[in-house]
């Protein structure tokens, strides 16, 4: 099969953006004529250090931050990793963590590791859109919580989060509060001071950015502890030899938002909006997980019942269109969605959803073939599976 850009429909944005052609220049021209060790205090260093401090400058401002107030990783799990085990390591005498029940891994998974070395961890239930239960939260924070995590917009299900809301029961406990911003980034028109989070991760890949880079917004003053023991790179916040390329690419990838973000959402919504709706009318039965307006319209997440969802990506695959089964880091997992088991699905109807994510470079011609392409493949192998839509009770 042939893979090269223009012969493929690309529609897993989620898992990851294609490099805007913009940001590759910049890298590729930073990469032929920089390679100087930025901790290096001679000019070749200097220079360095003086671009990745633009490029700071530049994430900084697309999150209307501060450019102290930035530190960059190396991705977005990093920071989400950064901002738990550094928050919960800064407030030895608060032994409790708050995160919703679908966060990204990169939270879950490190929540898990606290919660075995003795921390108490609490999980905010979500409801049948994926809105996190605010009630719950508000019982759940206390004077013993040191940090909570929601995530800005969920990866699977494309749900906004109340975060400000959030944030504001956090503080009113002097708990921390970080947001992983990593699926609002680039897509929501939004700054860091009206989330009002004190730490918030974000990645360059799936702002049109290069891989193997992300931030954590540390607002001025937060208590937080180095996770990464080395040099005094990021000011001893974050130890190694800096991803030079990568953070140039980033900024870039940053800048560019300013002129794109109201531009893409409003042909990514339009387009998506129709995929929506044909979608709908072609295939019996189809089902869209997720809140029906609190959401970035970018993302589709579609149950197909009777069917399992591997089946229907690798059928799509055949034709070069390319869509995901869930986030990226569960497509190897036999496990069903923890999003989707968390928004209360059985878990035949959680196997046989889709997500479809729609991004810049998504085009009418793309759109077209899934349309084309999908209800096909629906169609066939339900008749393989003897899956009568007329009859079948969901
Ligand atoms: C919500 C969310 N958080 C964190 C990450 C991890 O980011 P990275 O791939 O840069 O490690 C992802 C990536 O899928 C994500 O969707």
């Amino acid at each position: 099969m042939n893979t090269s850009r223009d012969r493929i429909h690309y529609f897993d944005n989620n898992a990851t953006t294609p490099l805007d052609p913009v940001v590759a220049e910049a890298m590729a021209d930073f990469l032929r004529r920089h390679f100087g060790n930025p901790s290096s205090l001679y000019p070749i260093g200097r220079e360095v250090k003086e671009l990745i401090n633009e490029a700071r400058q530049a994430v900084a401002s697309a999150l209307g931050a501060m450019r102290s107030e930035i530190v960059f990783t190396g991705s977005g799990t990093e920071a989400d990793n950064f901002a738990v085990l550094g928050v919960l390591d800064a407030r030895p005498e608060r032994k409790e963590l708050v995160v919703s029940a679908i966060e990204h891994p990169a939270v879950l998974e490190a929540a898990r590791y606290v919660e075995q070395k003795g921390h108490r961890v609490l999980y905010v239930p979500v409801s049948a859109e994926g809105v996190i239960d605010l009630d719950f939260l508000r019982d759940a924070v206390t004077s013993r919580t040191a940090l909570v995590s929601i995530m800005h917009v969920n990866n699977e299900l494309g749900t906004i989060e109340p975060v400000a809301e959030a944030a504001r029961i956090a503080h009113e406990h002097g708990a921390l509060f970080h947001t992983d911003a990593v699926q609002s980034f680039g897509k929501l028109d939004f700054k860091a001071s009206e989330l009002d989070a004190d730490l918030m991760s974000v990645s360059a890949h799936k702002i049109y950015g290069p891989k193997g880079v992300g931030a954590l917004f540390i607002r001025k003053g937060t208590d937080i502890r180095p996770f990464l023991h080395g040099g005094h790179q990021e000011r001893g916040l974050r130890a190694g030899t800096e991803n030079t390329g990568g953070i140039i690419g980033f900024g870039r990838a940053s800048r560019l938002l300013s002129e794109k973000v109201r531009e893409d959402k409003k042909r990514i919504n339009a387009l998506s909006d129709r995929l929506r709706e044909e979608l709908r009318e072609r295939i019996p039965k189809i089902r869209f997980n997720g809140h029906p307006v609190l959401r970035t319209k970018n993302t589709l997440n579609v149950a197909l019942p009777g069917l399992e969802a591997e089946a229907v990506l690798l059928a799509l695959a055949t034709k070069g269109i390319f869509v995901s089964t869930g986030s990226a880091c569960s497509e190897d997992s036999e496990d069903v969605s923890h999003v989707l088991t968390a928004i209360g699905l059985k878990p035949e109807i959680a196997r046989s959803c889709i997500r479809i994510s729609l991004g810049r470079f998504t085009t009418e011609e793309d759109v077209e073939s899934l349309l084309r392409e999908l209800p096909e493949i629906v169609d066939k192998l339900r008749r393989v599976s003897a899956f009568d839509p007329d009859r079948e009770d969901e």
